[in-house]
């Protein structure tokens, strides 16, 4: 069975005389979560007052206010919110208004003892948290839709409305319940997927282990196990589980449609983070596509994984505009070691996904909570007040935003296309897969983090999506790869792209079982190669990959390769992690093994196919290596990286249908830097003329 095509919309960024991503406001949006609620109303007063001085625009509001929004079931006191909303349109605020169906009141889970979250181990998980509920309950979807419904009624016309904000993370903190109630659930999607017992018996391989079903009663959840659970099952379970979120939110979603008409209804996505949601699934769900992106504050460089989660909201959002709906001011209050953003990051973060396509800066939170579970996350308005260094960065990035307006409407431009999938991240990583260190994430970091050094522009791309218009498609790991998205690549090919595909993809189909014929199945033509062995490595164990014995000199050789096959230093490439008994069948090898089990075999492989090229990488490629490999990719492409940049600055080239063209420059270095490029800087005026200056941690937005 294939995996669902993805609803793929076409770039319609730069449409003509478009309306932007929020037609009731159309301009840069800047504001963030608003909890008026845990405020005396004297203080709205000055929150509005502070909001005008910080330029914000756009606060969302509600999020978690179900408790107070429905005290008892049933009973309504909207009173608050209709003071909050009209002080907020009176103060020129606009609100994105939330369904609060993310916290459902202490009344719901008294009375819903059977809507409680359990895990896989059958343990009911607790309340005086968020998301404690499951998301197959028909008690929480008839509470949630009468909240919805009440909010919808009563604000549908309020001026101040431009946006509903529909829950908060789905699928964030409850993606998996394992109840009676989700199992049964489950099995109905079960019965709409297969129609048939005997087709689920297939899919699932149930000869194995003897685990044939001979009725669907039979079918639960897979719950803890005494040893590895059907891996066709859990991977059916992670779709049923996603699907079941949107159920969810296509409830919320259509009650809006009909009760609010033209207000776009968006819930916040979690893209590159969350794990448990198929946004490919999900996109074409929402009016526009919103996005939370928090830094993983201890790691060196995190704006690399910025770049790459905000270019994945653009590719889920088909191109169009998306709405960065959360992002920190500094500090947040869950990882393990909170680090304070240090001066300028704030701004260089929020103009980085700007810059990639985001028309929204909006923060966690408006003003600093003074007591709950988050009362040491930072906010625009800090407990210091605005005596404080993160207030004045708010305050000065809310002055530059309108100058960056031109940026609308644009479109980024990318090089490289580079695959993600969902589906194959959940079954790559299922249990007893050939080594706990195969890691989906990983390698797409890996080489979205080279390509950003090389400054080149990422789109992320469903497997079955046409990819025509690249010159280079990375493929880090598509272990699940159907037909479909196999033949996409191979005409990809055929017709003159490059590709570079990493170890331990084409493996399997959508119901995890192994392509037939040898590995990797549904590559296997295309790379012009079998796989005819794994040969994972112990922990810690690196190999060296060489030239190969001067057999190919077809083959190119990667820049900064040593010329001389001889050349002691040609032991400097490792592999980690993983190697592979490689059998080219077409395909010719350019590095070798040098040592390790694969030793004497191809580690990294080109073949020519119609009028492209295939590029195979067997092991986990140091960076170093990595860089020479993809470099030499680059090279059958046709791209050349631009030069003369120096390290730790980021370029995002972005363009208009009217032939306007924009650079955006960050540097992320701790030294003033430049770089060749001519332009004027949109936020203060000044001409570079053929030498572009940044301050060291400073921006550039220039009209090229
Ligand atoms: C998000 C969530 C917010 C807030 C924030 C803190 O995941 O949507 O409500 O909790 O994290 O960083």
């Amino acid at each position: 069975m294939s995996s669902q095509t993805p609803h793929l919309v076409a770039a319609a960024a730069d449409a003509p005389g478009r309306a932007g991503p929020l037609p009731r406001l159309d301009r840069l949006a800047y504001g963030g979560d608003y909890n008026p609620e845990q405020w005396p109303e004297h203080v709205w007063i000055e929150d509005v007052e502070l909001m005008r001085t910080a330029g914000v625009n756009l606060v969302s509001v509600g999020i978690f206010s179900w408790a107070l929004l429905e005290p008892t079931e049933g009973n309504f006191e909207f009173g608050w919110l209709d003071r909050l909303l009209d002080l907020m349109h009176d103060g020129g605020i606009a609100v994105d208004l939330a369904t609060p169906t993310a916290a459902p009141p202490a009344w719901f889970r008294r009375l819903h003892p059977e809507a409680r979250l359990v895990d896989r181990h059958g343990n009911i998980l607790g309340g005086g948290a968020r998301q404690s509920f499951c998301p197959s309950s028909p008690g929480y979807a008839r509470a949630s839709a009468r909240i919805t419904g009440q909010l919808a009624r009563r604000y549908a016309d309020h001026p101040a409305l431009v946006l509903w904000h529909s829950h908060n993370e789905y699928g964030g903190v409850n993606a998996l319940c394992y109840c009676e109630t989700s199992a049964a659930a489950f099995r109905d999607w079960l019965r709409d997927r297969y129609g048939e017992l005997a087709r689920l018996n297939d899919a699932w391989g149930t000869t194995f282990w003897g685990q044939r079903y001979g009725d669907w009663a039979e079918i639960e959840a897979p719950l803890a196990a005494p040893t590895a659970v059907n891996p066709a099952q859990q991977l059916d379970f992670l779709r049923f589980s996603s699907d079941a979120h949107l159920t969810n939110f296509r409830r919320e979603r259509d009650i809006l449609h009909r009760l609010s008409p033209g207000v776009p209804v968006t819930t916040n996505f979690m893209l590159a983070n969350c794990k448990t949601i198929d946004y490919w699934r999900w996109a074409a769900e929402v009016d526009v596509v919103s996005n939370d992106h928090y830094l993983r504050a201890e790691e060196p460089e995190n704006h690399i994984e910025l770049a790459m989660c905000a270019d994945l909201t653009r590719a889920v959002a088909g191109g169009r505009p998306w709405l960065l709906m959360e992002h920190s001011t500094s500090a947040v209050n869950w990882q393990p070691r909170n680090i304070a953003k240090r001066p300028g990051e704030l701004r260089r973060n929020s103009l980085g996904h700007l810059a990639r396509g985001a028309e929204a800066v909006l923060f966690f939170q408006w003003r600093a909570a003074r007591f709950g579970a988050e009362k040491f996350h930072s906010a625009m308005l800090p407990h210091g007040g605005t005596g404080t260094r993160v207030w004045r960065e708010v305050v000065d990035l809310g002055a530059d935003l309108p100058a960056l307006e031109p940026l609308r409407g644009t479109r980024v431009l990318a090089d490289v296309a580079m695959l993600w999938d969902w589906e194959s991240w959940w079954a790559l990583e299922l249990d007893w897969r050939p080594s706990v260190d195969l890691d989906y994430r990983e390698r797409i970091a890996a080489y979205y983090e080279r390509a950003w050094r090389d400054r080149l522009t990422v789109d992320f791309v469903h497997p079955e999506r046409a990819l025509g218009d690249y010159r280079l498609v990375v493929v880090p790991s598509l272990y699940l790869t159907t037909p479909a998205a196999a033949e996409n690549l191979r005409r990809y090919v055929a017709g003159g792209g490059t590709l570079l595909v990493s170890y331990f993809s084409g493996i399997v189909d959508a119901d995890d079982a192994v392509h037939p014929g040898g590995y990797p199945g549904a590559l296997r033509d295309l790379l012009g190669l079998t796989v005819e062995e794994f040969l994972p490595l112990r922990a810690g164990e690196t190999v060296r990959l060489g030239r190969p014995g001067g057999v190919v000199a077809a083959a190119p050789v990667p820049d900064g390769w040593p010329a001389d096959p001889a050349d002691p230093t040609a032991g400097t490439l490792t592999g980690q992690v993983w190697t592979e008994a490689v059998l080219p069948h077409g395909a010719e090898p350019v590095l070798s093994y040098l040592d390790g089990p694969a030793a004497g075999g191809p580690a990294v492989t080109r073949h020519r196919l119609g009028a492209g090229h295939a590029w195979y990488v067997s092991t986990r490629l140091a960076a170093d290596g990595l860089a020479r490999v993809l470099r030499a990719a680059y090279r059958d492409a046709g791209l050349v990286p631009p030069g003369g940049v120096p390290d730790g600055v980021e370029l995002i080239r972005r363009a208009g249908t009217d032939g306007r063209r924009f650079l955006i420059a960050i540097n992320h270095g701790e030294r003033d830097a430049e770089l060749p490029a001519s332009g004027t800087d949109l936020i203060d005026g000044t001409f570079h003329d053929g030498v572009l200056r940044i301050p060291a941690g400073g921006v550039r937005a220039l009209r090229t």
